[in-house]
């Protein structure tokens, strides 16, 4: 695993866009694996950025991670309108090669079904990750099984209590998700991880410590072998590797 530390999030994300860029314009139909959240928002803000200063994204296939159980697409909530909001509408990316679950699908598990086909269909090239404080990884909750293909999970109380920061209330945070499997994300040619900020810090820790463990999903990207792990110096302070690159020194 490459490990690149960073002064900020907006420095990585420049990093990150630019082998994002490298992706895209490598390959006739690149497909970006994408996530939502705070994490990946500077990347997302870089990648605009390229595509003002004359990237192209009209080929580029996106298949995003998860959404929410019951939400629409047009809710402010929702991960599809998070993703027009920071990357679709301000680009050239074209509608049909935009792929998120549809988490209001009236057949959940034919949902679940399609939306495995379509990663199959289109092999990931890069997978863009977030770290949830629990250590899931797109919605694989921790678990005594971390489920392969597409599925419904029910989001536990530290992600709800997470999430709720997007939301008026607590109550307001959906239960389930619909989440793209730990087996689509492994098949991905290369991963990139991002984590930020002191309050990751502990949970990168243990998804970087040996060993593969269902209750930290993350630690699965230890059997990947090309993965680039992309931090903070806050978030970076935890792993005893990093000491002399973390904030204090
Ligand atoms: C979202 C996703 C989640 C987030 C994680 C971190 O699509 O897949 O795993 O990456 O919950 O979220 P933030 O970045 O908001 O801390």
């Amino acid at each position: 695993m490459k490990i690149r530390v960073f002064d900020t999030p907006r420095e990585a994300g420049i990093y990150v866009a630019a082998l994002a860029e490298q992706v895209i314009e490598s390959k006739n139909h690149p497909v970006l694996g994408l996530a939502t959240g705070t994490t990946p928002i500077p990347f997302y803000q870089s990648v605009v950025q390229l595509h003002q200063c004359g990237l192209r994204l009209s080929d580029t296939i996106t298949i995003n991670l998860d959404e929410y159980v019951g939400l629409p697409a047009s809710h402010p909530h929702s991960y599809h309108y998070f993703m027009q909001e920071q990357l679709f509408s301000k680009t050239d990316i074209k509608p049909g090669n935009i792929f998120i679950p549809q988490g209001d699908a009236k057949n959940l598990d034919e949902e679940c079904e399609r939306y495995d086909e379509i990663i199959q269909t289109h092999p990931i090239d890069l997978q863009i990750l977030g770290i949830g404080l629990n250590g899931h990884i797109g919605f694989n909750e921790p678990d005594d099984l971390l489920l392969s293909k597409t599925h419904i999970v029910n989001l536990r109380d530290k992600t709800i209590a997470s999430n709720a920061r997007f939301f008026d209330k607590t109550a307001d945070v959906p239960k389930q998700a619909i989440t793209m499997g730990v087996q689509a994300i492994l098949q991905a040619e290369r991963i990139v991880f991002m984590a930020f900020g002191r309050t990751k810090a502990a949970i990168v820790a243990e998804a970087v410590k040996e060993n593969v463990r269902t209750e930290v999903p993350a630690s699965v990207l230890q059997l990947h072998r090309n993965v680039t792990m992309v931090l903070d110096r806050e978030c970076a302070c935890a792993l005893p590797e990093l000491n002399g690159r973390c904030e204090n020194g």
